[in-house]
């Protein structure tokens, strides 16, 4: 193959710039077919820095003049390159550039969707506007001009304050927008569109006023109403919460409908996937409703802990993102049910950060090396970043924490910074000492802690010896893993004083309870205290006990979903084996007894308690991988638990209709979400009469929560002839086909299906009106859930993954960053049998062979291949 390999960026490497770029001054021609750029750069050597050239970043310019001081300069120019040599130690430099938004499928730069032109500069997209020090430590003051046609383009918007604005000739018009807070390029955002606006305010603490406004689709301000409370709603929780207010007279979020990702957070105008801006009760589910809130307040408080405070190089990326993450994890645990959001993040974190940990993209909260940094946008960074975050709050306790952040902002407002300088804030302002907690930092992998414990009834002891082990790790050194534990007698009883957080600081230790009358039951890891793997040898019994009787609601989860992944795995080997797997009736009586109590311990956790652990996250507890036995198993149990409990299931869903208007909140969401779970049990029964109660919900609901429920519910039939399931599929389509969010729902619960014959719907579904192959959401909905798709995915004939390789193929050049996304599908792909191993190196193989293969793509197949 003669390709030319990528280089690879090293942390260690990291210089500063040899130039500042002190102010910024932009104008944007926008032109059907061509826009274009003149910047006036003002420079000045970093003095810190041995004198050097000027490299300027660019990808995909046409450049029309550089001048200096006013004089035409000379320059070398290659493809991503613009250099200049002699230059005074002070100076500005224009460059004129033609763009062509137009064309960018790439959605990073300058882009054109349905209703305007819109810009994405995270990572790296600056450059593809204009010649720059594309990079987070170059920090400047901008000032932006915008003209264009005053018809198709009539609101025009730049990060900062509007100073002017007027009309030009040819019915165009012109703004000038001007942002008084320096920032690194990558915050800069632009939009030219015709789009409607939803305007409210809010007030600060100290009594500022911030003009709100949320911009969309012309047509769709009945769907803004609950981002702008929760706008409003994340200014308010971050000013009580760590005393952090808005510092913006203007702040905008813009939603747009193709967008690679969730949202950003450019400085006062926030671009966001029209996914989590647009609801509306019957368009969008709870779960919706509350992962807005949780974007909304994300980009929100990313003002201070990412544009305030940003990031000395895309190594830190960590620094922000598992803050941020942390924050609106919070955030939304305050608004909605803590319980329940500490149950979801770590079945979120089980689902996708524990196997990228364990597989070939494996890597530290902050990486070390990276080829493509738009690769290391990963739940690793966000996730177990945010899980890093917590720690240090766990080690230090809340008022510490705070005074943490406190001392962060006091030292480094305005910088661009690294991991190490925010842990030193934690560290002056609580005395506690993180040199081995910045392990977390530097290694990969989850790390496994098996706990033994001994009772001594002599010495009225008990003695809990925990092991850690991290074969990803580059060594053995023990890493400081805080784990929050409780004691309970076998009657049920937590013990008095036995609550406590152990630092398990070496590869063995040994921590001792006193004064403990009777062999305890230990509840470990309370409230999943650190992202590791906790192994304890507990019996059915002792993890029954811990389900019915934990007071910490976590660990009352954790027991359920231990006792079940026992029995999953344990019939999986059965079925592989040939034989039918018996299932124990404690089980089932500790499920009837969550289902009895659902008033006490809430409807929410309830059904948390009773949705069974993924298959994903089954199939990581499995050297050898069989993703038939694991499905037919799984499937196997919740039929099983159908057929035991179908009075109860019946019953409840009965009892537990919402008879008020709908709402969006905990207390609703959660009776619904039960109430969903026990339809989709019944739905287990071969019975016509169930699948028509299905059916009936679906037609007469009238919210998407319950809806969408029954309609998931019915997708998973695989009967010969299922009515219920063909009509509902046709009429949410018909009734939807114009709600382009609502189209992903339709998309994503066909490929999600277990049904046999998902590949040929998906195959289908690519042909549809209802697919467009350009657009992310589309292409996550319909191709990227059918990767998550484990057993229809990992098809033995090889089938799913030709598939994948081919829609990667056809995607990459149009879009590297979700083709990249698509090809991460491949990650476990050795986790299985021999045969599925093959297929799978065959069409890792056929992409990596692919002639201009994009270098996104390229880095996650060769880790995969390895
Ligand atoms: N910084 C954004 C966030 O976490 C993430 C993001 C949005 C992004 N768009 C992107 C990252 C495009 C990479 C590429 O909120
Ligand atoms: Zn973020």
């Amino acid at each position: 193959m003669n390709r030319e390999t990528p280089p690879t960026i090293y942390l260690k490497d990291y210089t500063p710039p040899a130039w500042w770029i002190d102010t910024v001054d932009l104008d944007f021609v926008v032109e059907t077919g061509a826009t274009t750029v003149t910047a006036r750069l003002a420079l000045r050597r970093n003095p810190a820095v041995a004198a050097q050239p000027l490299v300027l970043d660019g990808e995909d310019l046409e450049t029309l003049g550089v001048s200096v001081d006013g004089q035409p300069a000379t320059f070398v120019a290659t493809p991503t390159s613009l250099t200049l040599t002699d230059l005074p130690d002070a100076c500005t430099l224009t460059t004129v550039v033609r763009i062509d938004p137009d064309k960018n499928t790439r959605l990073s730069g300058l882009y054109r969707s349905k209703d305007g032109y819109f810009t994405q500069c995270e990572a790296q997209g600056f450059r593809r506007i204009t010649w720059f020090l594309d990079r987070p430590d170059v920090m400047s003051v901008y000032t932006v001009t915008l003209h264009a046609d005053k018809e198709a383009f009539p609101v025009l918007l730049a990060n900062g304050n509007p100073v002017a604005a007027g009309d030009e000739a040819d019915g165009r018009h012109w703004a000038k927008w001007a942002d008084p807070f320096r920032k690194p390029a990558y915050l800069f955002a632009v939009v030219a569109g015709k789009l409607d606006v939803l305007r409210d305010s809010f007030r600060t603490a100290s009594g500022r006023e911030v003009q709100l406004a949320i911009y969309v689709e012309p047509g769709k301000l009945d769907q803004c109403p609950h981002a702008m409370a929760a706008l409003q709603k994340s200014m308010k929780w971050d000013e009580e919460r760590f005393g952090l207010e808005c510092d913006l007279d203007h702040y905008m979020i813009v939603a747009v409908g193709d967008f690679n990702m969730g949202a950003m957070e450019n400085k006062g105008l926030n671009i966001f996937n029209t996914k989590y801006v647009l609801a509306r009760p019957d368009v969008a589910t709870d779960v919706d409703f509350e992962n807005i809130d949780r974007v909304v307040a994300h980009e929100y408080f990313h003002n201070w802990t990412g544009n305030r405070v940003t990031c000395r190089d895309w190594f830190q990326l960590s620094l922000k993102e598992g803050l941020t993450v942390f924050r609106d994890q919070e955030f939304g645990a305050d608004l909605h049910n803590r319980q329940t959001a500490r149950i979801r993040e770590v079945r979120g974190l089980r689902a996708a950060q524990f196997p990228e940990d364990a597989g070939p993209m494996a890597h530290p909260i902050r990486p070390a090396s990276f080829v493509e940094i738009n690769n290391f946008y990963t739940s690793t960074v966000y996730e177990k970043g945010a899980e890093v975050i917590r720690m240090i709050q766990t080690l230090i306790g809340r008022d510490a924490f705070r005074a943490g952040m406190d001392e962060y902002f006091r030292r480094h407002d305005g910088q661009a910074v690294t991991c190490e300088d925010f842990v030193a804030a934690m560290a002056a302002a609580s005395g506690f000492d993180f040199t081995q907690f910045m392990r977390w930092y530097n290694q990969p992998g989850t790390p496994k802690v098996v706990v033994d414990g001994h009772y001594d009834p002599l010495e009225r002891s008990y003695t809990l010896t925990c092991t850690q082990s991290n074969p990803r790790a580059s060594d053995d050194a023990p890493a400081l893993i805080p784990i929050r534990v409780a004691l309970f007698t076998e009657a049920d009883e937590l013990i008095a004083g036995s609550e406590r957080t152990l630092q398990l600081t070496a590869n063995s230790q040994s921590f001792v309870f006193n004064d403990i009358g009777d062999e305890p039951v230990p509840s470990l890891l309370r409230d999943f205290s650190a992202p590791v793997n906790l192994e304890f040898d507990y019996t059915p019994e002792q993890l029954t006990l811990l389900l019915a009787f934990e007071t910490d609601p976590f660990n009352a989860w954790e027991a359920g979903q231990r006792l079940a992944s026992t029995l999953i795995l344990g019939a999986a080997a059965e079925i592989a084996a040939g034989r039918t797997p018996q299932w124990p009736d404690s089980f089932t009586a500790a499920c009837r007894r969550l289902l009895q109590t659902q008033r006490e311990r809430g409807a929410a956790f309830v059904a948390e308690a009773l949705t069974l652990p993924g298959e994903t996250t089954l199939a990581e507890q499995l050297e050898i991988v069989d993703p038939d036995a694991l499905h037919a198993a799984r499937n196997g149990l919740r039929r099983h638990l159908a057929e035991q409990l179908e009075g109860e299931f019946s019953g409840l869903y009965a009892a537990l209709t919402v008879k008020e208007a709908y709402a969006p909140d905990s207390e609703q969401a959660g009776r619904r979400a039960l109430r969903n779970l026990c339809l989709s049990y019944l739905l287990e029964l071969d019975s016509d009469a169930l699948r028509r109660l299905a059916y009936a919900q679906f037609r007469e609901a009238d919210n998407m929560t319950d809806q969408f429920a029954a309609l998931a519910a019915l997708a998973n039939i695989n009967a010969a002839v299922c009515v219920q399931r063909e009509e509902a599929l046709a009429e949410f389509y018909d009734r939807w086909k114009d709600e382009a969010l609502v189209v992903d729902k339709w998309l994503q619960v066909q490929s999600t299906s277990r049904r046999p014959d998902t590949l040929a719907t998906v195959k289908a579904l690519t042909q549809h009106p209802a697919f467009d192959a350009g657009n992310p959401n589309k292409i996550y909905a319909l191709i990227r859930a059918f990767g998550a798709n484990l057993v229809r995915f990992h098809a033995a004939d090889g089938s799913g993954y030709a598939f994948m390789a081919e829609r990667i193929l056809l995607l990459h050049e149009r879009n590297p960053q979700v083709a990249s996304r698509l090809a991460r599908s491949f990650d476990r792909w050795k986790k299985f049998d021999a045969d599925r191993q093959a297929h799978a190196r065959a069409a890792l193989e056929k992409i990596r062979a692919h002639p201009g293969l994009v270098r996104d793509v390229l880095e996650v197949v060769e880790r995969a291949l390895g």
